[in-house]
């Protein structure tokens, strides 16, 4: 099999017990590697920047399971994989807590201006305390507004009552919840203080976020997106924030991973993370082994774990 990434020695050696492997340590593996990498692999170990696409399908004639070391998993070709009968296998569940933690974290260094606020401190620039002085936002009270309804969604939704926030959601069941109010996507914009983002990229909801979304928001509201970058059209989210169109953004996930928008980039009001969702030593760990336990199953003809829908 064909690991993308330096993985821990213990799950190695795990795989090595089932098949050959071959580990890419390096960094990142570039699509031509890939093309190159995969052919005669029965099994992929792959992470979220890798694009494993038809030309990759069509290369890897040997193979039977993709394994992504994520819960998302709009980097694959699923309509390829089928057609050839690949298992593709994701690692739901074990991080969504870890999740929801980056999403109160980015959402609370937001309104409360930490990050903004680290950097004045450590530049220097901080005279001594004033009454006045780099006031945020308080959550409590307000409406947090999630887009997508899922596992991470309902883990965020989970945590509001603790800080005082009622919660409205939508999703494309529009199951009801006890965990606060469905409401179509328009209204939740027009009436959430802070909207989240947890739906997967897909077709439909690709710059989900654009100019018009976004104009639909109150002026006060914040944006926080730990989802996937192109859920949010980053331009157009520029545009919003340099024209306070919305109040600031908090954002974990970028169109161009690792590029991220220079306007982004030089404003006071956002909230930048890289890609840190389910960056705990914990949670990568169960993820990894959760990946590693999928692919020696399919290969082992067994049914897999997690396979995706
Ligand atoms: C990370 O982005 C994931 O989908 O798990």
């Amino acid at each position: 099999m064909l690991v993308t990434r330096r993985i821990p020695s213990a799950v190695l050696a795990r795989l090595e017990a089932a098949c050959d492997v071959e580990m890419h340590d390096r960094g990142d593996l570039s699509h031509e590697g890939l093309l190159q990498r995969v052919q005669g692999k029965q099994g992929l170990l792959s992470v979220v920047t890798d694009t494993i696409d038809r030309a990759v399908i069509d290369a890897a004639q040997a193979l039977k399971v993709v394994s992504t070391i994520a819960v998302g998993y709009n980097n694959i070709d699923l309509a390829a994989a089928r057609e050839r009968g690949i298992i593709v296998t994701n690692t739901p569940d074990v991080l969504t807590e870890a999740t929801a933690d980056l999403t109160w974290a980015l959402m609370l260094g937001m309104t409360r201006r930490i990050v903004e606020g680290d950097r004045f401190a450590r530049t220097g620039q901080w005279t001594g305390f004033a009454l006045d002085f780099m006031l945020g936002t308080d959550l409590r009270g307000k409406q947090l507004g999630i887009v997508g309804f899922g596992q991470i969604g309902q883990a965020v939704a989970a945590r509001a009552a603790a800080f005082g926030m009622r919660v409205a959601y939508t999703s494309r069941s529009m199951q009801p919840s006890p965990l606060g109010e469905a409401m179509p996507l328009d209204r939740l914009l027009a009436t959430s203080d802070v909207v989240s983002l947890h739906c997967p990229l897909t077709a439909d909801t690709r710059h989900l976020i654009n100019q018009t979304t976004l104009a639909r928001m109150k002026r006060s509201a914040y944006l926080v997106n730990a989802a996937r970058g192109s859920v949010v059209d980053e331009g157009a989210l520029v545009w919003a924030l340099e024209n306070h169109i919305i109040a600031g953004a908090a954002l974990d996930v970028y169109e161009r991973e690792p590029e991220i928008h220079a306007g982004l980039r030089a404003l006071d009001n956002v909230v930048l993370s890289p890609h840190l969702g389910s960056s705990s030593i914990e949670t990568r760990t169960a993820m990894i082994d959760l990946a590693a336990r999928n692919i020696v199953a399919v290969l082992g003809g067994q049914p897999a774990l997690t396979p995706v829908a």
